[in-house]
């Protein structure tokens, strides 16, 4: 290699940011706010250093590594010399800190791939081969995966010591986001076929087990109800095997260290079963592995086939639990979504569900456009019911054609567009009810069919999206309406889980794959669908909020967060997705519960996407004029403000009686702040703090109509002490600066 050649390739890696000391054999990847630190040891195992604030030099690396703890030395076993012996270097080293551990040697802690190979060992151990530094973050072949990053990429090639497979390890850091991606690809060269047991995204092993571990169990209509323990000894997890990420784990978590302010959050781009696992050793350290769910997982490989693994994206923050939110939120913004027309305004949503149901004809739908128009609706939505049969949710999945007899979709879509509306519409594409003609001509379309007790769920069948005919057959019946009709959104649900993971499409052998092929399945559809029509808006959603997940926001901006209607259950259910998603994926709609006014629904719902779901009929003078009150806040600030602006947690209402969020314009002109008290508390000496605003500028809140300055809203707050707030009582504040 000449001069100049090195003299280019040491500036690229300069911009990179990803450096390699190759006397130390020590990689660096940082972006100047956090540093990662890898280790290449003497005999080819990946260890990690350091992974933590920006550290501009690591020091020697032989007083970290732990292929230098002198006791952890392994002995074997020479057979020719008939000796026991220690091993020249302590890579096996139990307790050593490693990037990708081996399976089935000494290291007992979890391994995050595990192979069969043909003669029945599950054995792995691989070792440095040789590494690329790539500009920007590649995408996947396969999955949906982080686009348009800038950042850099550290790919190693690792090869297993006894057998002819590659292991493509990768990971990236993105510049202005302290945002660490990692994946692993797996390539059989072997003449003979290996069979994958476990394919997980990464492992990280921290130098300490002291954190507490935040998840975000549920079920249906208690989506991501967050519980926070102390990292227990020994092993544990959370997971999913549903078939989708589910409302009973989410796949969002965090570790919040015990004795300083470091968070470090955890996601999967990926939308079905994941396993997150901790296991804290008995020396202190904790080994953490996430991934897709290995249970009922199988994937053959033959002689150079590939796989690879969702991206896992982790979020580093040392200045506590709203950092490492916030960094979530701008990967997701700016590197997950990819509607096009994301950085446009969107309009305010009215969806028919809660209104009507499946109870509805031509002129109630007409009557629900006008009305709706009344309290600020830009968008009508017509949910479940205008198809086929479908008149009760026993019937008509599947049967993707206009039921005429009950609605003229064309009538509405023209009152829509009188009162200057968009229309939308709901899917549930991957579902078939017993009784359609899409179940009597192809009763192998359903998952279970190979039974004659096939497991019925909200009265419908999963369809077998491992097939492509059946992805084609759906995708087709949804362009005969789309393509005929005006519309502007849709609404994708899905109302069952996966029970029979068994594909009449598929081999016996190759039934190990299902899972992954629904997930494959359902990013086909949607790719297909949105990249024939970009100007849709199309929103997730499962039951409410059972596929809330980062695979899902890849192809839809916003995802309908829950089917609970109480909005006392809300304030926890949006503040707590909150923390791992943003305020613009988060879909939610001031409704019909009279258990709160509508003022607070809304104000509620003005930290999300913001819509309505009710009767519009039956609203009051007084409940229009509080809705088109909410409605102007969100078309003058809604934008700038909660979908662009920065988010701040200041009153976590699963610590103490009160749920308090404030998001701040990027420029910091502009905060709204929404405060709500769960009990009542009437003459309570309250000051709230405020975060996120500019400490030298004078804003006026429109609470008391006083001007103070960012800095005294910081140090002193809002005086909220003289107002008696009721249970549930709520107050939306606006600062702007003057
Ligand atoms: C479940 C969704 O969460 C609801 O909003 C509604 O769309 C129904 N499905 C329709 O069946």
């Amino acid at each position: 290699m000449n001069m100049d050649m090195n003299y280019f390739i040491n500036l690229l890696k300069e911009v990179f940011m990803i450096k390699y000391d190759e006397t130390k054999r020590v990689f660096h990847l940082t972006n100047g706010s956090i540093s990662y630190y890898i280790y290449v040891n003497s005999v080819g195992v990946l260890e990690t250093l350091y992974f933590g604030e920006h550290l501009e030099d690591i020091g020697e690396v032989a007083g970290i590594a732990g292929a230098n703890i002198d006791n952890c030395s392994t002995q074997y076993f020479d057979k020719k010399e008939g000796v026991e012996k220690s091993f020249d270097d302590n890579y096996k080293a139990t307790y050593a800190r490693k990037e990708v551990s081996s399976h089935a040697l000494i290291d007992k802690r979890g391994a995050p791939i595990i192979i069969e190979k043909k003669n029945g060992s599950y054995e792995t151990d691989f070792r440095f081969s040789s590494y690329k530094i790539i500009d920007g973050v590649p995408s996947l072949k396969t999955l949906p995966s982080i686009r348009n990053a800038d950042g850099s990429t550290l790919e190693v090639t690792l090869k297993d010591v006894n057998y002819d497979v590659e292991l493509i390890y990768r990971i990236s850091i993105l510049d202005k986001n302290d945002i660490i991606i990692k994946n692993f690809e797996i390539i059989n060269h072997e003449k003979d076929d290996i069979t994958i047991k476990r394919a997980y995204s990464m492992e990280l092993d921290l130098p300490s087990c002291h954190y507490d571990f935040t998840h975000f169990r549920g079920r249906w209509s208690k989506e991501r109800d967050k519980k926070t323990n102390e990292v227990m000894d020994g092993y544990q997890a959370v997971s999913s095997n549903y078939g989708r990420s589910s409302h009973e784990e989410n796949p969002f978590v965090y570790l919040e260290n015990k004795d300083n302010n470091e968070v470090i959050g955890f996601n999967l781009i990926y939308s079905s079963n994941f396993t997150f696992s901790l296991f804290s050793d008995y020396m202190g350290g904790l080994r953490v592995l996430y991934g897709i769910n290995d249970e009922d997982f199988s994937w053959k490989l033959k002689t150079d086939e590939s796989f690879e693994t969702p991206q896992a994206v982790i979020s580093y923050s040392y200045q506590g639990v709203d950092k490492m939110s916030q960094n979530f939120h701008k990967v997701i913004k700016e590197n997950i979504i990819g509607y096009k027309k994301e950085k446009e305004y969107k309009p305010i949503l009215f969806n028919s569900w809660e209104g009507c149901y499946m109870d509805f004809d031509t002129e109630k739908i007409l009557s629900f456009v006008d009305a709706s128009k009344k309290i600020g609706a830009e968008l009508f939505v017509l949910d479940d019911g205008w198809f086929s049969n479908r008149d009760t949710d026993y019937t008509g999945l599947g049967d993707w054609w206009i039921n005429e007899k009950k609605i003229d979709l064309q009538k509405v879509i023209d009152q829509c567009h009188k009162n200057k509306m968009k229309f939308g519409i709901w899917y549930e594409p991957e579902m078939v009810n017993p009784g359609t003609e899409l179940f009597k001509k192809h009763p192998e379309y359903a998952l279970g069919n190979y039974q004659d007790k096939m497991i019925i769920s909200r009265h419908q069948f999963h369809l077998d999206f491992t097939s492509d005919e059946v992805i084609e057959n759906i995708f087709n019946q949804m362009v005969d309406v789309l393509d005929k009709y005006a519309v502007d959104y849709v609404k994708w649900d899905y109302n069952r889980v996966v029970y029979e993971h068994m594909s009449t499409f598929l081999s016996n052998e190759e039934q190990g794959r299902v899972y992954h092929l629904l997930a494959l399945g359902y990013y086909k559809l949607l790719d297909k669908l949105t990249k024939k029509y970009p100007d849709i808006m199309f929103e997730g959603c499962a039951s409410g909020g059972g596929r809330f997940d980062l695979g899902t926001l890849y192809y839809c901006p916003q995802i309908w967060c829950s089917d609970e209607s109480d909005p006392v259950q809300r304030f926890f259910i949006q503040y707590n997705t909150s923390l791992g998603y943003p305020l613009s994926t988060i879909g939610s709609h001031a409704n019909n519960n009279n258990l709160t006014s509508y003022k607070i629904k809304a104000e509620l719902a003005l930290f999300g996407t913001y819509g309505y779901e009710m009767n519009p009929k039956l609203l009051t003078e007084d409940e229009i004029n509080e809705l088109n009150e909410v409605a102007d806040v969100y078309k003058k600030y809604h934008k700038e403000v909660i979908e662009e602006g920065t988010l701040y947690h200041l009153c976590d209402p699963n610590k103490s009686n009160y749920m308090s969020m404030m998001a701040v314009s990027s420029n910091k002109n502009t905060a709204i702040v929404f405060f709500t008290n769960l009990l009542k508390e009437l003459d309570q000496y309250r000051f709230l703090k405020l975060k996120g605003l500019d400490p030298n500028k004078y804003y006026r809140n429109n609470l008391d109509s006083r001007v103070y300055s960012g800095d005294y809203y910081m140090k002193i707050g809002l005086n909220l002490s003289r107002f008696w707030l009721w249970e549930f009582n709520s107050k939306l504040i606006i600062l702007n600066a003057i």
